[in-house]
């Protein structure tokens, strides 16, 4: 099979136009024609990629999607804030309209592609964050352009690919979020690989009515409950919430243990099983995390996630962390400079945890240049 190639497969590039798919799809608030953006760093991010192109001569041309248009012009999602800040921090690169204007690109029109690539010479993906959809602008260009991953995506594929192939051990995934349901397929391949599990988050409640405990009105996907139940029954040791903060039924702050009582809403993990996880965390030498342990935008049940960000940051194991909320977590207590990578992709970053390849880094194998 060939490999994907790099930067440095695409030759000498001055005097080239380079079309750089990068995720400058980066969270953003205020009314929708004066959009800010809040957190820049999916732009940052892509500067070594494009700052390597530029240093040797190249004219970089940036494409990305932001948001989910539906194919049309929307001014919520217009890339002039992106095209603003890219300008501050990349002087002299150009940035493309929302690729999600067009229809095309989610479609993987052809069509489209072949617009894209128009005047271009050759293409990069730096955009871990959307190589795990096969769009127009992932899947397109490589198979007429000399193609080459970015630094960034280059990075993202060593780090996680060397998760799921020779992780030093014991290895530890710690896995939140609200819902079993999206991460059935991750939690069964990376079972296939760590030595244990740490799950908290909303999704921990599924895992607590498979082993017999009533949990309120905490949210529970009951068609999972047998999935799961299996999944506690494998080899691999699962470590679940001994107590759980949240809400009794009159709605007052609460702690409570395994078991929660009618009415009561689960929203956090509880202090004992926030030092519990955390313990399994400073003894791994490896650690994965993806998902809040809680609803931490809420400060009443942030105590979770907090502890386990700080776990992240002290323990001696190589760490890294998934995109998403578990990324925006971290920022959050200020601890992302403390982990070794946080990933720039939600999605990507698990699919690719999953099923070992995404439909991006495929495309960049089957370019002309790979090797
Ligand atoms: C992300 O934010 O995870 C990526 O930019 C992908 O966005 P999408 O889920 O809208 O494809």
């Amino acid at each position: 099979m060939p490999r994907i190639p790099t930067l440095e497969d695409l030759g000498d590039v001055s005097g080239k136009r380079v079309l750089v798919r990068t995720d400058f799809n980066v969270p953003m608030e205020g009314p929708d024609e004066a959009r800010n953006i809040t957190d820049d760093f999916r732009i940052r991010a892509a500067l070594p990629t494009i700052n390597w192109l530029t240093e040797r001569g190249a004219t970089v041309v940036c494409a990305s999607h932001l948001g989910r248009p539906k194919g049309a012009p929307v001014v919520k999602y217009s890339m002039e804030p992106v095209r603003r800040r890219l300008a501050e921090l990349a002087p002299g690169v150009e940035l493309l309209e929302n690729l999600r204007f067009n229809a095309g690109e989610e479609k993987n029109d052809p069509d489209f592609a072949a617009q894209l690539v128009r005047g271009i010479d050759a293409y990069v993906n730096d955009a871990f964050g959307a190589a795990h959809r096969a769009h127009a602008s992932i899947v397109g260009p490589p198979k007429t352009l000399p193609s080459a991953a970015g630094r960034l995506l280059q990075r993202e594929v060593e780090v996680l690919g060397g998760l799921r192939e020779n992780p030093e051990r014991p290895f530890v995934a710690v896995l939140g979020g609200a819902k079993v349901s999206d991460k059935l397929g991750v939690i069964e391949a990376l079972l296939q690989v760590v030595d244990a599990l740490v799950i908290g988050g909303g999704m921990c409640f599924t895992f607590l009515a498979a082993k017999g405990y009533p949990v309120g009105d905490s949210i529970c996907e009951l068609d999972h409950v047998s999935t799961c139940r299996k999944l506690l029954e494998g080899s691999k040791p699962i470590h679940l919430p001994e107590d759980i903060n949240g809400l009794d039924a009159s709605g007052s702050y609460a702690t409570f243990g395994v078991r929660l009582p009618e009415g009561a809403k689960g929203l956090d993990i509880g202090p004992g099983s926030a030092a519990a996880f955390s313990d399994v965390i400073m003894e791994a030498r490896t650690v994965f995390w993806n998902g809040p342990m809680g609803m931490f935008e809420d400060e009443r049940f942030a105590s979770g996630t907090r502890t386990v960000a700080h776990a992240m940051a002290d323990t001696k194991a190589f760490t890294v962390v998934g995109g998403g909320d578990s990324a925006a977590a971290l920022a959050q207590f200020g601890l992302d400079d403390e982990v070794d990578h946080v990933s720039t992709g939600g999605g990507a970053s698990l699919e690719l945890l999953e099923l070992g390849d995404l439909p991006g880094l495929a495309a960049l194998r089957g370019a002309p240049n790979a090797r």
